[in-house]
């Protein structure tokens, strides 16, 4: 037995490779050696290039490479003008008003919520790190459209914990309204690190600053009707399971929703969380149906319309963007205190789910129809199967407890809100003439 396990120890472990010396002993030494001396060789001329690519870097502070990354290293904050228009666009000016930090303040839904509590006299800073998702030019352009109405929106990102420290030490917000993220279902299968930066880092790290504030602000943030992923049972409603993510992008809104959970645990942080039911109007998001459809029927190309298996019908519950926002409103309104200061919770906070829907689902086949004539173009349909890729055949949201405890009472419906956003997607693209993004 030993006598085969010794000579199982002399076949080289790569064969061909390994040539028996004469004298083994003494020739090893030699070049154990002589390998030492070029190993030593080598390791001092390999530190001496990475010291010297170290010292001539312009930047001594490698950020990783991911691009969803990128914005961490490029924006420029802080100074006393910053600090200046910072305090003076959070500034209530209405008895009672509410200071509230908004992020994703660029994106769609952040533009509403931001113009309305501006409107009432609440005070309102954006945040928005205007990632190149979609068309950063209607990111700007709503920007342009706050900026005249008195939002300054940092440009920053909510994982850089530095600057949202600076901005509570600046403003000691009363309430945080929640809207950056990374949107959209397909696109996780392209990008898939963006979901978990934005909408898990990204929700950590203003998490931990909201904790760590003092006073602790109410926090209203925007999960999706897409937690409902597989879920069958019609309408949604919020008792309904939410295990069964039909992508990544819902798998994250449910991974916050679970973070959120466990933040108003140790915290006592108030948290609120909408989950919004397919919103659409005017300043909408290019990546969603009823955007492209009206870009592609303008310019006469063919538009893809699912059906699932059976030739069943996909319909969405669309969610027209002022019912959305009168929402965000109620939610911002109703929320009560965080109960902690400085990292410590002191008593149990509130911690609430929403659905904001409009509880009338409408097959696409229907939106088209409904663009087609308002529109006065004939679309041209293109009938394809439903790929799993992360759409659902379905949303209907079941809303009495937002009826119930916010208020809320959806009033548009997909026809008048469309004509809404048709007449502001022809006056913003100038008749088409200027390219949709
Ligand atoms: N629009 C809908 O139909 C819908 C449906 C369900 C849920 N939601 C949720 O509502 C919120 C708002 O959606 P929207 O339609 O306005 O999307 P949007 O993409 O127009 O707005 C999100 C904004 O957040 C910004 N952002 C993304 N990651 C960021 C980061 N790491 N740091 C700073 N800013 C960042 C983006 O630049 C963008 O301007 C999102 O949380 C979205 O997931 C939207």
């Amino acid at each position: 037995m030993s006598k085969q396990m010794s000579h199982l120890d002399d076949i080289p472990s790569t064969p061909g490779k390994f040539k028996m010396e004469k004298s083994p002993f003494v020739h090893n030494r030699l070049r154990w050696h002589s390998s030492l001396a070029k190993l030593t060789f080598w390791s001092c001329i390999f530190l001496g290039l990475i010291l010297i690519f170290f010292f001539r870097s312009p930047s001594s502070n490698p950020l990783p490479q991911d691009p969803s990354r990128r914005s961490l290293r490029t924006y420029n904050w802080g100074g006393p003008a910053w600090e200046k228009r910072v305090r003076s666009s959070a500034r209530v000016r209405s008895h009672n008003g509410i200071s509230v930090l908004v992020t994703g303040a660029a994106g769609f839904v952040g533009t509403h919520v931001s113009a309305a509590l501006k409107r009432r006299g609440d005070g309102v800073l954006g945040l928005d790190n205007f990632n190149d998702y979609y068309d950063p030019s209607l990111k700007r352009a709503r920007q342009a459209l706050l900026e005249r109405s008195g939002v300054f929106i940092v440009e920053g990102d909510i994982n850089d914990s530095a600057l949202l420290r600076k901005l509570f030490e600046v403003v000691a917000f009363t309430h945080v309204m929640h809207l950056a993220a990374q949107a959209g279902v397909r696109y996780a299968m392209e990008n898939p690190g963006s979901y978990v930066h934005s909408n898990i880092a990204g929700l950590v790290s203003l998490l931990e600053v909201c904790k760590s504030a003092n006073p602790q602000p109410a926090i209203v943030w925007a999960s999706s009707s897409s937690v409902y992923g597989l879920n069958t049972k019609v309408p949604f409603s919020e008792k309904d399971r939410t295990d069964q993510p039909a992508s990544l992008y819902a798998a994250t809104k449910k991974a916050g929703e679970e973070i959120a959970h466990t933040y108003n645990h140790i915290y006592g942080l108030s948290l609120t969380g909408l989950r919004f039911f397919t919103v659409y109007g005017p300043w909408g998001r290019p990546d969603m149906a009823y955007f492209f459809f009206t870009r592609d029927i303008l310019k006469g190309k063919s538009i893809p319309i699912f059906e699932a298996a059976n030739h069943g019908t996909v319909a969405r519950d669309f969610t027209y963007i002022d019912d959305i926002v009168k929402g965000c409103l109620a939610a911002l309104d109703t929320a009560e205190k965080s109960t902690g200061s400085g990292g410590k919770k002191k008593g149990p906070a509130q911690l609430r789910v929403y659905n904001l829907g409009n509880t009338s689902p409408v097959p696409v086949s229907d939106l088209v129809s409904i663009l087609e004539r308002l529109l006065k173009v004939n679309a041209k349909r293109d009938i394809m199967k439903l790929p799993r890729n992360g759409d659902v055949q379905f949303t209907h949201a079941n809303i009495s407890l937002a009826q119930r405890e916010l208020g809320y009472k959806p009033s548009t419906d997909l026809q008048t809100g469309l004509k809404k956003f048709v007449r502001w997607y022809l006056s913003y693209y100038n008749g088409g003439k200027k390219a949709a993004g």
